[in-house]
């Protein structure tokens, strides 16, 4: 092409606002029929056995959905079933025993990989460990591990007797394990000696171990996987503590008979943050997650058993748990699993491992793209990406110049791309366009998905017209919600629910779900999603609750008081700005900065840590004491300030942001 040419189709990408997905795509797409938006319509909730039918059961479902209790919605309600049965015996016993379930590929280029008859084997010793250590039907074991085989492998060992798993994401902090080990009386550990990192063995069970010392019950037993081997830090294990490769070699071709399961029972818990201080548990179900994630899975990934699929998703968070292990493994494809960071040893990390296992489909974050754009094509550029059909993202709003530069660098103009938003409660997929359905819009989610009711209604509850902001709400229960927030029935109802008493009807058409994100929606019907509209702050795709922040400041030694905002960040989306008082005597000096950064990283962990903390003599409040959080994020970002009159103390506004300029200087 001359150059003259490439430029002017540069220039026509850049404009081009819609996007319609190939012919080619089409013709082989799992979903390509548009019919599929009206017949969930005209045939809710009996369409959602369309998403039962992906899995087995051992007994029928009586009832799709029981609304009987509203927001206490029952799904396949009478079924029974095993979501490791699902995932794995089902393929064996089906012709795909020697597919591929799992290909690992180790940071330093190490592989393993997991064929499902291995994989199905591990399992069923690693379950009849289990059994052996004492854990039983209903126990929560927590599994603090990073991205290596033994996870799935546990979360399925525990699925197989029925135990849920609370999997707590490695790079949290030993105080976040032992207070989510305390919530959820889990008596049971499933951790390893460390991992890799950027080259660097890491020690992870001397932050498991110190997590164990904060857990206000007995522990009943610990499992640690040996990842380091010689590189490791040579810890003793403890008295009730048992190597992984141990408990095998004494199970070594034992057989667990799946446990059967009903569909409403606890499949995993998995904290995530909220307005409030404490990480909330959300319950996810047997049969309806499971159902949920495979119809996703299926409709809006396409995923095929016979593809090599990647989500560089951390398990450790519930992308993992849909799109790395439920989803992908009940449709029996081949899942990649990848334990390192994209830039190391170089920035082509990524291309070189679709280019290796010939990846079908890739699905990432959008600050992974805003990375990759920083770095350049030239880095992709290195690789045969051809292998690609389908593109997705998930975490946090892409910008139409991310979207564009992943449709020309990785997918060639020729992989439609699924920008899916959902969250840790929904359990899967909410609003997307069906890739095999619908044209793209950059910038903008889609509609929600067949069978899913979702409205963008102003404070009143009234919903909005096409273009103008407002909160995002979902109007009709499905398959893969949460069930509750564990052992808090009210918390979940106040914090996600809204009943609507002066509708006409009285049935559950009332309850309307709050994810408290705010959105807009178009005249097509797509929605773009603005962001959260709560105390939740969405850091590199992590969501972080605020207010656990602050906490944690004010935790530390010479702290009064601080307030946590969100700030924009070319490459994080957000970051995360502390505003903190000192104590009398105390001076904001640098070695107070750095130990609130200690302070976050040891309540929460890395993840968490401050990019700015500014220290003020006061916070701007108003007249009833309440901290003007908005005004905060409006110093952070340099923009102009609303109105600052209702202030008690409008003087020290200008302060502030005199003194965050002076910060973001230097
Ligand atoms: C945000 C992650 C815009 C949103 C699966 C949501 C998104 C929160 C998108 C949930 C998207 C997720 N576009 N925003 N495609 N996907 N979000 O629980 O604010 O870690 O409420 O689940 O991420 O984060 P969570």
């Amino acid at each position: 092409m001359s150059e003259e040419a490439q430029v002017e189709l540069e220039a026509r990408l850049a404009e081009q606002e819609e996007f319609e997905p190939s012919a080619e795509f089409v013709e082989q797409a799992n979903v390509s029929d548009p019919e599929i938006y009206d017949e969930f319509e005209e045939n809710w909730p009996e369409c959602w056995e369309r998403a039962a039918d992906l899995i087995d059961w051992d007994d029928d479902y009586d009832t799709v959905l029981d609304d009987s209790n509203p927001p206490f919605y029952e799904w396949f309600t009478g079924g029974k079933l095993n979501a490791s049965y699902n995932c794995l015996d089902r393929h064996v016993e089906n012709g795909d025993k020697n597919r591929v379930a799992i290909k690992w590929e180790g940071e330093h280029g190490t592989t393993r990989t997991y064929t499902y008859q291995d994989l199905y084997r591990e399992v069923n010793e690693f379950a009849a460990a289990l059994r052996e250590l004492g854990v039983e039907e209903d126990d929560v074991v927590t599994l603090y591990m990073p991205m290596i085989p033994e996870l799935p492998i546990a979360m399925l060992a525990c699925a197989r007797i029925g135990a849920p798993h609370s999997v707590v994401f490695a790079g949290f902090s030993a105080e976040a394990l032992a207070t989510r080990m305390n919530s959820a009386n889990s008596e049971f550990l499933v951790t390893c000696d460390g991992y890799y990192r950027r080259g660097d063995p890491l020690d992870h069970l001397d932050k498991a171990n110190e997590g164990l010392d904060g857990v206000d019950h007995g522990v009943e037993a610990t499992v640690v996987v040996d990842r380091l081997g010689d590189d490791g830090f040579g810890h003793d294990l403890r008295g009730n503590q048992h190597g992984w490769d141990d408990l095998l070699a004494d199970h070594t071709g034992d057989r667990v008979d799946p446990v059967q399961r009903d569909a409403e029972d606890m499949l995993f818990l998995m904290y995530t943050s909220g307005t409030t201080g404490q990480p909330k548990g959300v319950k996810h179900t047997t049969g309806g997650y499971l159902s949920y994630a495979a119809w996703t899975s299926h409709a809006v990934l396409d995923i095929e058993k016979e593809d090599t699929y990647w989500c560089s998703a951390d398990i450790g968070w519930i992308t993992g748990h849909s799109y790395i292990v439920y989803g992908p493994l009940a449709l029996g494809t081949t899942t990649v699993m990848y334990e390192g960071t994209p830039d190391f040893p170089n920035r082509d990390r990524l291309w070189e491992i679709i280019e290796k296992y010939s990846v079908d489909i890739f699905y990432t974050a959008p600050t992974a793209i805003r990375a990759f754009m920083k770095w350049g094509s030239r880095f992709p550029e290195q690789h045969d990406l051809s292998s690609l059909r389908l593109l997705g993202t998930v975490g946090e709003p892409i910008n139409p110049r991310a979207w564009k530069w992943y449709y020309k660098h990785i997918g060639n103009e020729d992989c439609p791309i699924v920008d899916t938003w959902w969250q840790t409660e929904t359990g899967g997929m909410m609003v997307t366009t069906l890739p095999g359905v619908g044209k793209m819009k950059p910038g903008s989610a889609g509609p929600p998905l067949p069978g899913i009711d979702a409205q963008i209604v102003d404070t009143g509850g009234k919903e909005v017209e096409a273009g103008r902001a407002g909160y995002l709400t979902v109007n009709k229960p499905w398959p893969g919600m949460l069930r509750t927030l564990y052992k808090n029935d009210e918390r979940f109802v106040q914090e996600y629910w809204q009943e609507y008493s002066d509708t006409d009807s009285d049935d559950s058409d009332d309850w309307v779900y709050f994810p408290e994100d705010g959105a807009k929606v178009d005249d097509d019907g797509y929605i773009t999603v603005l962001g959260r509209v709560d105390d939740v702050i969405n850091v590199s795709g992590h969501r972080l609750g605020t207010m656990e922040i602050e906490s944690a400041i004010v935790g530390v030694e010479g702290v009064a008081e601080a307030a946590v905002v969100g700030a924009n960040h070319d490459l994080k989306g957000e970051a995360v700005y502390a505003y903190v008082i000192t104590e009398d005597g105390h001076d904001g000096d640098d070695d107070l900065r750095g130990r609130i950064i200690e302070g976050v990283e040891d309540a929460i962990g890395p993840i968490a840590r401050p990019e700015e903390v500014v220290f003020t003599p006061e916070l701007p409040k108003t007249r009833s004491g309440k901290i003007m959080r908005r005004l905060l994020e409006d110093v952070a970002n340099g923009d102009e300030l609303g109105n600052t009159s209702t202030l008690r103390n409008p003087d020290v506004v200008e302060d502030i942001q005199q003194k965050v300029q002076q910060q973001q200087r230097t």
